[in-house]
C-alpha cells in the first residue's frame, strides 16, 4: 500500500452540511483511517481540532471501528462509518459491520469485555445496536450537545 487513501472502498459523500458517510476495509488501518477522516468531518462543521467533543467523537469512532475490524469482520467486506448532526445538537455516529449474528451487548448498564463498549458508555449520552437489513448491524452512539457529566465514570477507565 502507498497511502492510505487506497484503504477507502467506496465513498459517499455527504448530502447538505450535516452528514458523512463512507466505507473502509476492515484493517487497523481502515479503523485509524475512519477516526482521522471523523475528525477532518467534525471541524470542517466547525468543531475546534481540540474540544472536548471533539476528543470524545474521536474515542469513540475509534473504538466502534476496532470493533467492527475485530469483532464484526467477514472476509472481503468493509465497515461503514456514519455521522450526522441531529436537530438537538447531538452528533450521532453509526459503525455498520457485516456480522448482525454477533452482537456486543446492547445495555449501557451491562457492559462485559474489554474496555472499548466501557469507553463507548462513559462518553456517550446514549448507545445502542440494530440490525441492518438485509445481513449486519450497526453500533450507534451518539455524543451530547453539551458535555457529560462522566468525570467519575472515565476516572475508572483512566
Ligand atoms: N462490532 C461488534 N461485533 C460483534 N461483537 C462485538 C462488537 N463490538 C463489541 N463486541 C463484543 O463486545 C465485547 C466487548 O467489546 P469491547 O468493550 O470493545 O472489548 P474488546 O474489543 O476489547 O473485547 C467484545 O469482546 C465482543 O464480544
Ligand atoms: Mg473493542
Amino acid at each position: 500500500m502507498t497511502s492510505e487513501s487506497v484503504q477507502i472502498e467506496t465513498a459517499q459523500q455527504s448530502t447538505p452540511a450535516q452528514q458523512f458517510a463512507q466505507l473502509f476495509s476492515a484493517t487497523r488501518r481502515g479503523a485509524r483511517l475512519a477516526r482521522l477522516l471523523a475528525v477532518e468531518q467534525l471541524v470542517a462543521w466547525g468543531w475546534p481540532r481540540d474540544g472536548e467533543r471533539t476528543d470524545a467523537a474521536a474515542l469513540v469512532v475509534a473504538e466502534l471501528a476496532a470493533n467492527a475490524v475485530m469483532h464484526g469482520r467477514l472476509d472481503g467486506r468493509g465497515f461503514r462509518l456514519g455521522l450526522a448532526l441531529l436537530p438537538s445538537g447531538r452528533l450521532r455516529i453509526e459503525v455498520t459491520d457485516p456480522r448482525g449474528e454477533c452482537l456486543p451487548a446492547a445495555s449501557r448498564e451491562a457492559v462485559e469485555g474489554g474496555r472499548g463498549l466501557i469507553i463507548v458508555n462513559a462518553l456517550a449520552a446514549d448507545w445502542g445496536v440494530q440490525p441492518c437489513l438485509p445481513a449486519g448491524k450497526t453500533v450507534w452512539a451518539e455524543i451530547s450537545a453539551t458535555r457529560k457529566t462522566s468525570g467519575d465514570t472515565l476516572s475508572v477507565i483512566a
